[in-house]
């Protein structure tokens, strides 16, 4: 984000505050049957496989040989590997022999990966380099018997991953203007300090909805983050598919007795890219998480929250007890948007709602819905 981007977003939360308005559109609405519909979730796997998606930050391989093994989009079993190069690849998580898992969840540094079943073994660029009893295999081709690779790219500090596709990625392409913008934040700078994963009984729309609205913040989060922010004032801009929304805290009152040279956009709100289709990356006063969301099956989806802090601030127990007071306000605070996903979801089996509702100012929820109607439609 350059300073004249900054500036002018504060300006216009402090016009809002200032005359107690919101920036409104039209009223909004989504059919409750496109949270529960399997055809309607195949519809969307369908257009997110040919996506490319954000699953981790480059400190989370952090050297060459390090591995991270995850269940992903729709539980598809990956393993992201850094080769003796640097260079990072995503694969299948399955042995080319009989299709054992290589490396159960988690993450670790090696430089051959074994298989757990007859040993076959794979250097991390997913050449099979030996396997047992090699007279049994005579026909045996390395190229055949390469570890299934998807396309993936390192970029602005994160690893992105397309679940199809045989094409180079080019994240920056998809992302747009965006990527730039979210540039200021100097992701490489950081490192993972603490995350979590869980998953919740709800439609990834239901949780992607929670991230992209503040009309809520001041009831759902009364126990959290309600005194910090200003009742349901938030701006938002769309770079092709994706936003970034501007949460203004109450803070955003007093912008005017600062000099502009002093303002400072993450004193004053948190700032939210939404990368379409459901992940976000939260900016806070000093530090960033991420929300990875990812969609298993039409009511199941698995979010992992991370927070990342700058490299040089993780030196006292000081630092890191700033930091994991950060996480842990993070969490709280999104638990109370997850555990209301699930009631949401559940409610959905009563047929109580056809549509659900989305206000004049709630107009990133109306976007979203026609971003992925048309995505669905192949017509954006
Ligand atoms: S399944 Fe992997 S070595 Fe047999
Ligand atoms: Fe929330």
């Amino acid at each position: 984000m350059n300073r004249e981007t900054e500036i002018s977003l504060l300006k216009r939360c402090t016009d809002l505050a200032n005359s107690n308005s919101r920036e409104m559109t039209a009223e909004g609405s989504s059919l409750v049957a496109r949270y529960v519909c399997d055809n309607e979730f195949q519809s969307e796997l369908a257009y997110m496989r040919k996506l490319p998606m954000m699953v981790v930050h480059s400190s989370e391989l952090p050297e060459k040989g390090s591995f991270i093994a995850l269940n992903w989009l729709e539980d598809f079993p990956l393993l992201l590997t850094r080769d003796m190069d640097g260079k990072v690849h995503a694969f299948a998580n399955a042995c080319q022999h009989r299709g054992s898992r290589l490396e159960a969840p988690g993450e670790g540094c090696k430089k051959r990966l074994m298989c757990p079943y007859h040993a076959w073994t794979y250097d991390m660029t997913g050449y099979l380099k030996s396997l047992p009893h090699k007279e049994g295999f005579p026909s045996i081709d390395p190229e055949k018997t390469k570890l299934k690779e998807l396309p993936s790219q390192e970029f602005n500090g994160f690893v992105w991953v397309q679940r199809e596709g045989e094409s180079e990625l080019d994240v920056a392409s998809y992302l747009g203007e965006m990527g730039e913008d979210f540039n200021w934040l100097a992701p490489e700078e950081h490192v993972l300090f603490e995350q979590t994963e869980q998953v919740w009984k709800a439609n990834w729309k239901v949780i992607v909805e929670g991230g992209l609205e503040s009309y809520h913040f001041k009831i759902a989060h009364r126990n959290t983050i309600a005194p910090l922010f200003r009742d349901a004032l938030s701006v938002f801009d769309e770079f092709g598919p994706h936003f970034r929304s501007v949460l203004a805290k109450e803070s955003i009152k007093f912008i005017g007795e600062q000099p502009v040279d002093q303002w400072n956009i993450r004193e004053h709100a948190n700032v939210l890219y939404s990368v379409f289709p459901m992940n976000s990356i939260l900016v806070q006063p000093d530090h960033f998480a991420t929300i990875v969301t990812v969609p298993i099956a039409p009511d199941k989806t698995r979010v992992s929250i991370k927070t990342y802090v700058p490299k040089n601030a993780l030196n006292t127990e000081k630092q890191k007890a700033h930091w994991k007071a950060n996480f842990e306000f993070t969490w709280k605070t999104l638990l109370e948007d997850f555990e209301l996903a699930e009631q949401i979801q559940q409610g959905m089996k009563s047929g109580a709602n056809e549509d659900f509702y989305f206000g004049r100012f709630e107009n990133a929820l109306t976007r979203f819905h026609e971003i992925n109607q048309q995505m669905i439609k192949g017509s954006f």
